[in-house]
């Protein structure tokens, strides 16, 4: 039997870690590419071959294009932070669209089989409820914009070269392996470092913004097998838990998981979609379980456990030091964005190319 070449974008990211496992499972081969900007290298899995570079270069594309007969791609790599996008437009074009481009490019003169893309309930914004795959996108801010035009570009591809591929609009996933030190998105990771840092989780509005929040598990292994399904070919799924919760009822989840008393500071509203869940019924029928609110806490109380970071461990606190600086490098430079300034120095000269993560003193 022939061996099954994927191409995994972001393999070394949350999300992108867990496909690539699921597929080393499935017998694939696995070639992950990640530039280690909000992934790190210690995600990946051994059995995979491991090229760190970006989707933006199309030299090191073309390489592995040429060295590898890929036939799936997963797509999963992206700076994903929503409200953020607003203020790195051009970082978020060019790294979220310009990139899927390239790759698609590729993905058409190399016959690639299928590309699977990780999408997101942004691309509906505020819209009727739960959303559906059948409601016309209405995306709000760049990010879900770029990946809206990503989708548009790859149904026209699947017409026009006959590249087939699968799109899953996730949403609010976490899990092991997240990136938990990104002030700017993942709800969970900040509420987590707030109350570390002995400060309070810090909710914009009045806390009532719902969000279905998603296991890894309900996610990835229905991305990864999705290339063998034929009632996934060229279409569109939600996919994640179904049941909403407002923030505020996560803050306490978290508090309660962190044994702590929950203490919030409310800042001013932003300007976000209030109520963000979507409808599963067109992939249930292949997924195995959505999970409700029991799972919800139990398995926050488990990732808790595993991020081994607890305001008494001393090794925890030298992190959290570093990510605050980190940070507040990261808002210098986002506040005065420029085309010139891309969001990437920010990593790049200041956190050892790990998102917030270890900080480089040079
Ligand atoms: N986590 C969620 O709740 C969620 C929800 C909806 C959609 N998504 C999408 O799922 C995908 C994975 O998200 P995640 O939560 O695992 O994020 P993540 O940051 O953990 O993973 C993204 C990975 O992509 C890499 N990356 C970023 N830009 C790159 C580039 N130009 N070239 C190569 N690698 C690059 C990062 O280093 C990182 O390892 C993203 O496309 C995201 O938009 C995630």
């Amino acid at each position: 039997m022939q061996t099954k070449i994927s191409l995994v974008t972001g393999g070394a990211g949350f999300i992108g870690s867990h496909v690539v496992d699921h597929l080393i499972k499935m017998k694939h081969k696995v070639i992950v590419l990640d530039d280690l900007s909000g992934g790190f290298r210690e995600n990946v899995n051994f059995k995979s071959i491991f090229v760190k570079g970006s989707v933006v270069d199309e030299n090191i594309l073309d390489k592995i294009f040429q060295q590898h007969k890929v036939s799936y791609i997963y797509h999963l790599a992206a700076y994903a932070a929503e409200g953020l996008s607003h203020f790195i437009r051009r970082f978020n074009y060019e790294n979220n669209l310009i990139g899927s481009i390239n790759l698609i490019n590729r993905a058409i003169k190399f016959k690639v089989k299928h590309f699977v893309f990780t999408s997101s309930i942004a691309v509906y914004g505020r819209n009727q409820l739960p959303m559906l795959e059948t409601l016309a996108p209405k995306p709000e801010d760049p990010y879900g914009i770029a990946k809206y035009a990503i989708e548009l570009d790859l149904r026209t591809v699947a017409e026009m070269f006959g590249l087939n591929h699968t799109i899953f609009r996730s949403h609010n996933v976490y899990g092991e392996r997240q990136n938990h030190g990104d002030p700017y998105r993942n709800v969970l990771g900040i509420f987590v470092n707030n109350i570390m840092s002995g400060k309070p989780m810090t909710v914009f509005g009045d806390g009532r913004q719902t969000r279905a929040f998603t296991h890894i598990d309900d996610v990835a292994p229905y991305i990864a097998k999705s290339v063998d399904i034929n009632g996934a070919r060229n279409e569109t799924f939600n996919i994640g838990a179904d049941k909403p919760y407002t923030i505020l009822h996560l803050a306490r989840t978290i508090a309660k998981a962190m044994q702590r008393e929950p203490q919030i500071e409310f800042l001013p509203a932003r300007n976000e979609v209030a109520h963000a869940y979507s409808s599963h019924e067109k992939a249930r029928g292949y997924l195995a379980s959505i999970r409700q609110l029991g799972w919800m806490k139990v398995l926050i109380e488990w990732w808790i456990g595993r991020l081994k970071l607890v305001p008494e461990n001393p090794e925890s606190l030298v992190r959290l030091k570093l990510w605050k600086r980190c940070r507040q490098a990261g808002q210098k430079y986002c506040n005065n964005e420029t085309p010139q300034i891309s969001w990437r120095k920010i990593y790049d000269s200041n956190c050892n190319s790990r998102l917030f993560g270890v900080w480089k003193d040079s």
